[in-house]
């Protein structure tokens, strides 16, 4: 069952330019126009509310920025467990979307539930089509990432992320955003991606070696600004995860507020930091790392690498990728440096301790 692979995880991380192409197939039809039920009409939305747990809510994290920037649509994300005892507020003229792999984390079908009566509609965006959830909420999304068995989340990620995007996209439509031509721009760039996770993949060889070092570090920082600040979320859990080295993440810009003073020579720092408009402001909280010692790995472009390895400990060159969804591409090499880490650490990979697959207890 993991097809030659050593583990589950890395057969998932692998399969990701095919199942990302099988999504892309279901959302997006060959003339670039979107494949979503009709009943999905953003236009008077006052607001959508995003609620998950763990990866899942990495990824609605991320989708936050694809909605405000591509729909001028307010969201608001929380984590379910602090969402359903709050017992927020929530606009009439309001969404509510669960992530889920599962579809069954107790927590989220708690806040599925609560919502139920109190907006509009409830969207649920699963990879298991039979789950509660699915049942449950107004209206199923299928992520189509295939059976995923590894604790640690990878496929489902990206591909959650890809069906938050072409939401986004609709939304975008709806609600005047976007033109036709904007549109058919996003989907040529969506399209790209399974060719630009192909390039990534070949990167794994370089990842173990530099993960050699890492399984060393006592502590890791993972920084990123904009739709990268939670990829550095979701890059520090995958590798506290299945590695059990501790680590953070944080939006470059909170740097100075308070986490620069645990760098120190031992403290690997991964940035994620593609050429795009922010590349300035991160590479000045990088070059504040490297001014105290910090050893950076710089994962970027080669326009990004070209203007700002210089002092980097070590760099990891991507291929270009269209500015808003580079967090699906660069998702690969964060999978891949916890992923070569915990083998280094020789930790298990696919049933790390204390965890379960699906979180049916809250
Ligand atoms: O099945 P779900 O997507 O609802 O699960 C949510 C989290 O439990 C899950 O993403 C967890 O954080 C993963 N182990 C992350 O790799």
């Amino acid at each position: 069952e993991k097809a030659g692979y050593k583990h589950f995880m890395a057969k998932e991380i692998a399969e990701q330019p095919a199942v990302l192409g099988d999504a892309l197939r279901h959302y997006l039809r060959p003339d670039g126009s979107l494949n979503l039920p009709e009943e999905l009409d953003f236009s008077g939305l006052d607001r959508l509310t995003l609620v998950a747990c763990g990866t899942a809510y990495y990824a609605c994290a991320v989708a936050k920025y694809w909605f405000e920037s591509l729909a001028r649509l307010p969201v608001e994300i929380d984590v379910a467990s602090e969402f359903r005892y709050r017992e927020p507020p929530l606009p009439a003229k309001s969404w509510a979307l669960f992530v889920s792999q599962s579809g069954e984390t107790a927590d989220t079908l708690a806040a599925l539930r609560y919502c139920a009566e109190r907006v509009e509609k409830t969207v649920a965006v699963i990879n298991v089509p039979s789950s509660t959830m699915a049942r449950e909420a107004d209206l199923a999304l299928p992520i189509h990432a295939g059976v995923e068995v590894g604790v640690a989340s990878t496929k489902a990620f990206t591909c959650q992320l890809l069906t938050l995007a072409v939401l986004a996209l609709k939304a975008g439509r709806d609600r005047g955003v976007l033109s036709e031509a904007d549109l058919a721009a996003h989907a040529d760039a969506l399209r790209a991606l399974p060719g630009l996770m192909n390039t990534a993949l070949g990167l794994s060889d370089d990842i173990a070696r530099l993960a050699e070092s890492l399984a060393e570090a006592q502590d890791v920082l993972f920084l990123g600004r904009g739709p990268l600040y939670p990829l550095a979320l979701e890059g520090a859990l995958k590798l506290k995860e299945i590695s059990y080295i501790h680590a953070e993440g944080y939006a470059s810009g909170e740097l100075k507020h308070g986490p620069i003073a645990l760098i120190e020579r031992s403290v690997p720092v991964i940035v994620f930091a593609p050429h795009d408009r922010l590349f300035d402001k991160t590479v000045s909280n990088m070059q504040e790392v490297m001014a105290r010692h910090g050893q950076v790995l710089l994962v970027s472009d080669a326009k990004g690498l070209q203007a700002a390895e210089q002092g980097t400990w070590a760099r990891l060159k991507l291929p270009e990728v269209a500015e808003p969804f580079a967090p699906i591409l660069y998702a690969l090499p964060a999978q891949l440096i916890a992923y070569h880490t915990a083998c280094a650490k020789g930790t298990d990979v696919d049933q790390p301790r204390n965890l379960a697959k699906s979180v049916t207890v809250e």
